[in-house]
This record gives structure tokens, C-alpha cells and sequence, in this order.
């Protein structure tokens, strides 16, 4: 690292004492073949290979300041259905290979995975769903959640069905469960209904939409842009956005 870089890092790390912080961080990954085609490769996929493994990295740092739940979107519902087929093998392969494996030896996280794993090569489900296994009963453990094969809407749906589904097994009619219906029951069914909502999204690339990322858990939460291709995301800009989060929730505070 650059000295002086070392020393900016270390600034801001102290200008984040005593500031609230996120329990959770959300992360949209955003922008992995543009940095790719800057850093002058034809093959998009180099971006690809690049960001799943800058994720251990963005782990380190979050560990560092004390977040202890993270969800990284690794593709979205519409990425598995929309992108050249080659593109997406590529993408499944690195869930395989370096996401889930990153996970397995990095004992400091517990996997979940939020999505429509349908949508998804059994042998990548099958990977994600070994990890998710392996990782389980890792004592004191923060919670990592990949979201793959995800859409926000569509988890709200997947919701209601499942609640729905539920309610018929157990013999309400459909007016008992329109009368009963409330917030709770749609949340307890969401694919991960134990994880707080994440106070703060990071969002890296410059592109200013939620995109269909976790529709239902951030009403309430706060949200980073940062212009930086996700490969080239660095530590100070996750110290940037938090120290920012911070001053926010203060100021709200009082
Ligand atoms: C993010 O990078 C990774 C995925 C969505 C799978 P992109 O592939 O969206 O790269 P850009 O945004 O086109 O540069
Ligand atoms: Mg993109």
C-alpha cells in the first residue's frame, strides 16, 4: 500500500470513532466489464474473474471496521436470463470456484444465499448450497448472503406465495388471510427472514437505480454511490460512504 494511502486509510478509520455504523452493508457490484474494456482487455470476462475476487477484499475491510452482515449481489434474476450464455457459464464457474471457496476457507463469515436458485446450474447450486452447509455452524461467524439469481420483486412474490401456500395448508380461506395479511407475515417469508434490513447500500459504477436489489429490506435504508468500477473499489471509498452514513444518522439523531 502507499504510504500515503496508508495514511489517509488510517484518518478515516479514526474519524469513524465514535460515529454510528451500518450492522449491515448491502453492496451492488456494478461495473466489471466497463473496467475491463478501460483497463484495455477485449475479454469482458477478465472484469468478471477481477470482482468476484475483489469481494475477499471488500470482506477484509468490513471485517475490519466491525460490520458483521453483508450481502454482495453476484447477479441479478435478469443477468442469468438476459446475458450471452457464455457470459453467465463464466459467471456461474467463479460462484463455484472462487466465491464459494473464498467462503470456505474464510472462517470469519457464514453463508447464505438469497435468489431463485432455479434460475441457476444445479452444480453451482449445488456448490452454494455445500457452502452454505460447511459454513453453518461457525460460532461467532458474521452473515454473508450472496444474492444470485435474485430480483427484489420477485422475492416479494416468492413471499406471498409461500405465505399463501402455508395459509392453505393449514385451512384459512383466502378472506381470513386478506383480512389477517400484514407487514410480518410477508417479512417472515422473505427468503432470509432472520437477517436485519441492511442500513446502508453501496452501489460502485456511477449508476444511480436500485435495480430490483433488495425491494422489501431497504425503505429505510441509506444508499453510496461511488463512480468507481467495482474491481477498483478500495477501502477508502467503503470508509468514505460509511463516515458519510455516519454523519448522516447523527444529524438525524439529534
Ligand atoms: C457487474 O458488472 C457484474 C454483474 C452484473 C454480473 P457488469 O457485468 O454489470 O459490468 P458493467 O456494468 O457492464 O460494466
Ligand atoms: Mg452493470
Amino acid at each position: 500500500m502507499r504510504p500515503l494511502y496508508r495514511l489517509y486509510t488510517g484518518v478515516l478509520r479514526r474519524q469513524l470513532a465514535g460515529l454510528p455504523m451500518p450492522q449491515h452493508v448491502a453492496i451492488v457490484m456494478d461495473g466489471n466489464r466497463r473496467w475491463a474494456r478501460q483497463a484495455g482487455y477485449d475479454d469482458v470476462r477478465v472484469g468478471h474473474r477481477f470482482g468476484a475476487e475483489h469481494l475477499d477484499q471488500f470482506l477484509g475491510w468490513c471485517g475490519d471496521v466491525g460490520i458483521r452482515c453483508v450481502t454482495a449481489w453476484v447477479a441479478s434474476a435478469d443477468n442469468m436470463r438476459r446475458r450471452d450464455s457464455a457470459e453467465v457459464d463464466y459467471l456461474m464457474q467463479l460462484t463455484e470456484t472462487v466465491l464459494a471457496d473464498q467462503v470456505r476457507r474464510d472462517h470469519r463469515w457464514r453463508l447464505h444465499v438469497a435468489g431463485q436458485l432455479d434460475l441457476l446450474p444445479s452444480s453451482t447450486a449445488n456448490a452454494l448450497k455445500d457452502a452454505v452447509e460447511a459454513t453453518r455452524d461457525r460460532a461467532d461467524a458474521g452473515d454473508l448472503t450472496i444474492a444470485i439469481g435474485y430480483s427484489g420483486r420477485g422475492e416479494v412474490v416468492d413471499a406471498v406465495r409461500g405465505m399463501l401456500d402455508e395459509a392453505a395448508m393449514s385451512g384459512q380461506s383466502l378472506a381470513d388471510v386478506a383480512a389477517g395479511l400484514s407487514e410480518d407475515d410477508i417479512r417472515q417469508h422473505l427468503y432470509l427472514p432472520d437477517l436485519p434490513d441492511p442500513e446502508l447500500v453501496i452501489r460502485t459504477s456511477g449508476e444511480l437505480r436500485m435495480s430490483d436489489f433488495l425491494l422489501w429490506q431497504t425503505t429505510r435504508s441509506d444508499i453510496a454511490f461511488c463512480d468507481l468500477y467495482w474491481p477498483a473499489f478500495r477501502e477508502i471509498d467503503l470508509l468514505r460512504a460509511l463516515r458519510t452514513y455516519g454523519h448522516r444518522r447523527l444529524d438525524r439523531n439529534q
